[in-house]
């Protein structure tokens, strides 16, 4: 078989870290008497730290002082990294450990990319890092998702190329990232946000062997896109 490289988001696609963001948000927020709910958590996915802040303040029309909004940043990490402390592997989501352990059983290399500069402690708090071969997360990258640099760099330390790569993503932007890369996007989450991704299963449980199967021997390859530009 042939090898491919599977990379995977964390937040949202491996643990559900996105309701400890949304606990620690919404103290911040209203700590500074701005409201936030579910809806506006639902934008912050596959955003960085900053530019969480930074919307959070726009949304509530906030500025705050270079050392206020450091102080602030640093406070929720604070506040979420207490909730990832209590986490074990059976906030693992479904099915996430079985598709990993198939993929490591047929040979496939494992790579995380993901915008979180906690990642290597919550992967270790569900004793989940020492399956993947490369990690890349918040403090490896200068570019944000929808920018590529991510999967690009975890396709090169698989010594991969982005053709040969899939990605695994909850977030618009990440799909973005995906498709910009020239991976396969596969989506974990619902059709009408993530339709940009070449694929999309509700979660893990939705992904059949047999799939998985033929991405490896390359039967099941990317969907071509409508381009809305060619008139003719
Ligand atoms: C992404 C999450 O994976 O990581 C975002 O979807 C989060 O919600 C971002 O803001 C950065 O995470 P962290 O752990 O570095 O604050
Ligand atoms: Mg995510």
């Amino acid at each position: 078989m042939d090898k491919k490289g599977f990379i995977f988001d964390l937040d949202g696609v491996i643990v559900d870290t996105a309701k400890y963001h949304f606990l620690a948000w919404k103290k911040l927020a209203n700590s500074i008497g701005v409201d936030f709910t579910e809806t506006q958590n639902e934008q912050l996915k596959g955003v960085s730290r900053i530019r969480s802040l930074e919307k959070i303040l726009e949304w509530g029309n906030k500025t705050l002082s270079e050392d206020e909004f450091n102080r602030l940043m640093s406070s929720k990490n604070q506040d979420y990294l207490n909730y990832i402390d209590a986490m074990d592997a059976s906030e693992i989501l479904p099915d996430v450990s079985k598709t990993l352990d198939f993929l490591i059983e047929n040979n496939q290399a494992i790579a995380l990319g993901s915008a979180s500069k906690n990642a290597k402690p919550i992967l270790k708090k569900v004793s989940l890092f020492e399956k993947f071969e490369a990690i890349v997360d918040g403090n490896d990258v200068s570019k944000a998702k929808p920018n590529p640099e991510v999967f690009l760099i975890g396709a090169q330390l698989l010594g991969l190329k982005p053709e040969n790569c899939i990605v695994f993503e909850d977030s618009v932007a990440g799909i973005q990232a995906a498709n910009t890369a020239n991976m396969l996007s596969i989506g974990i989450g619902e059709e009408d946000v993530l339709h940009e991704a070449d694929f999309i299963f509700k979660d893990f449980t939705e992904i059949t062997q047999e799939f998985i199967e033929g991405i490896i021997s390359g039967t099941t390859v990317k969907q071509p896109k409508n381009n809305l530009s060619i008139k003719n």
